[in-house]
């Protein structure tokens, strides 16, 4: 039995969906359904026994006690964050109150649990923390990319409340041996993306003839990775990776942004044209900067290829037609997002009560 915090978001959904269709051990997915959360993700997996689902906060240490007092998980993989730097240059409090004390109490409640374990058990146990580049701070164009040797340098609310929380997992190592494990990942991008991410945000906004808001020049670099091939590293530290290690998790995919919304408006001018004939890059709009915007992120994955043998499986260019193509085909999750009306269908289905998206 894993437990799975944030099982509700883009990558940790992903990471479920993943998992329940390529193992039997079953998962105990923990999320507090945020605006970000969106149980319709995974409305594939209604009636399997496998996947027992539960609204709640990491902080809630009285109910996540009892979840690792009743499941008794091997393994806890923590995808549960606030996770947009815009959000969080806007309202930082949230992401200090989830990814830093959320965290912590995570920890604490994870420590009571494993210290009563039986030694066998104690010694399989993992505690994996799913995190980010954005620790890292930012590149200048001819720097080298990240390794795990990088100090950190974060620049955003969100970045620092990540830091801080790659700091207390490692901390908890260090201090009580927890069996911890870090990864920093690099831009994800794929199906079930919210669509406040330039990915998604880009795609939904040329279809709805919208404006394709590009920040500043354009010219900021970030490294791309289909968000399929992160849970397959997830899996991949999971099993085999080093006690108290991090490990950088990224494709070699580093592009700038205004590359990657030309990218997008060709493939949707070949999939689904414009009906007056003209080019989606006639919607592109430079807008004013991201305050204090890091200018280029480059993972350098090289430690998790060689000791765990990790590869991705796309490339940019066959992952990004795919994402197209997603969300091409899977209009009514776009909508519903965008509407809120997945809320409601929460309600229905596990008579939760029905919060506003944001
Ligand atoms: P997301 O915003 O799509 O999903 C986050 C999920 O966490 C949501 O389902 C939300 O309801 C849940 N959540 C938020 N606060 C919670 C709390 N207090 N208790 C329980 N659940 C809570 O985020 P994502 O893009 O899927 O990112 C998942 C993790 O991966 C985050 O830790 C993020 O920092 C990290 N990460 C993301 C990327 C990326 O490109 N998206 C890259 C590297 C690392
Ligand atoms: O690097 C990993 C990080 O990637 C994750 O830790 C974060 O959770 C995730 O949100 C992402 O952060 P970014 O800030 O890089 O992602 P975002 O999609 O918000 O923006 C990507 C780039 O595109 C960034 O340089 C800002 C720019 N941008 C973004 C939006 C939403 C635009 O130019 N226009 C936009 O409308």
């Amino acid at each position: 039995m894993l437990l799975v915090t944030g099982g509700a978001g883009f990558i940790g959904a992903n990471f479920v969906l993943d998992w329940l269709a390529q193992s039997a051990e079953a998962v105990v997915n923990l999320d507090k359904l945020t605006y970000a959360g969106n149980l319709q993700t995974l409305e594939s997996l209604s009636g399997n026994p496998g996947h027992v689902f539960v609204q709640g906060d990491i902080g809630d240490s009285a109910l996540v006690d009892r979840l690792l007092a009743e499941h008794r998980p091997r393994a806890v993989v923590n995808f549960a964050a606030e996770s947009h730097v815009d959000r969080s240059i806007h309202g930082p409090e949230d992401f200090v109150q989830t990814n830093v004390v959320g965290t912590f109490r995570l920890l604490e409640s994870v420590r009571g649990y494993w210290s009563a374990l039986p030694t066998d058990q104690k010694a399989a146990f993992r505690f994996l923390h799913v995190s980010t580049d954005e620790v890292y701070g930012s590149l200048g164009a001819a720097d080298p990319a990240f390794t795990e040797e990088n100090k950190f340098e974060p620049n955003s609310p969100y970045s620092a409340s990540k830091a801080a929380s790659d700091h207390l997992v490692r901390a908890w190592r260090h201090t009580y041996s927890l069996p911890v494990l870090t990864t920093n990942c690099s831009n994800n991008y794929g199906p079930f993306h919210f669509p406040e991410k330039l990915i998604p945000l880009m795609i939904v906004n040329a279809l709805a003839g919208k404006p394709l808001p590009v920040y500043g020049d354009g010219m900021q670099v970030r490294d791309w990775l289909y968000v399929k091939d992160h849970c397959s590293a997830i899996r991949r530290v999971l099993e085999s990776g080093r006690l108290g290690e991090t490990y950088n998790v990224g494709g070699w995919n580093e592009k700038p942004n205004i590359e990657i919304v030309n990218t997008i408006c060709a493939l949707l001018d070949e999939l689904r044209p414009r009906a007056d004939g003209k080019s989606y890059r006639e919607q592109i709009t430079f807008v004013t900067d991201r305050p204090g915007h890091d200018r280029r992120y480059a993972i350098d994955a090289r430690k998790l290829e060689r000791e765990l043998g990790w590869k991705p499986a796309e490339t940019f260019d066959t992952g990004i037609r795919k994402t197209v193509e997603w969300y091409l085909a899977n209009g009514e999750w776009v909508r519903n997002v965008q509407s809120g009306a997945y809320r409601e269908w929460v309600q229905k289905q596990y008579g939760a009560p029905a919060k506003a998206a944001a």
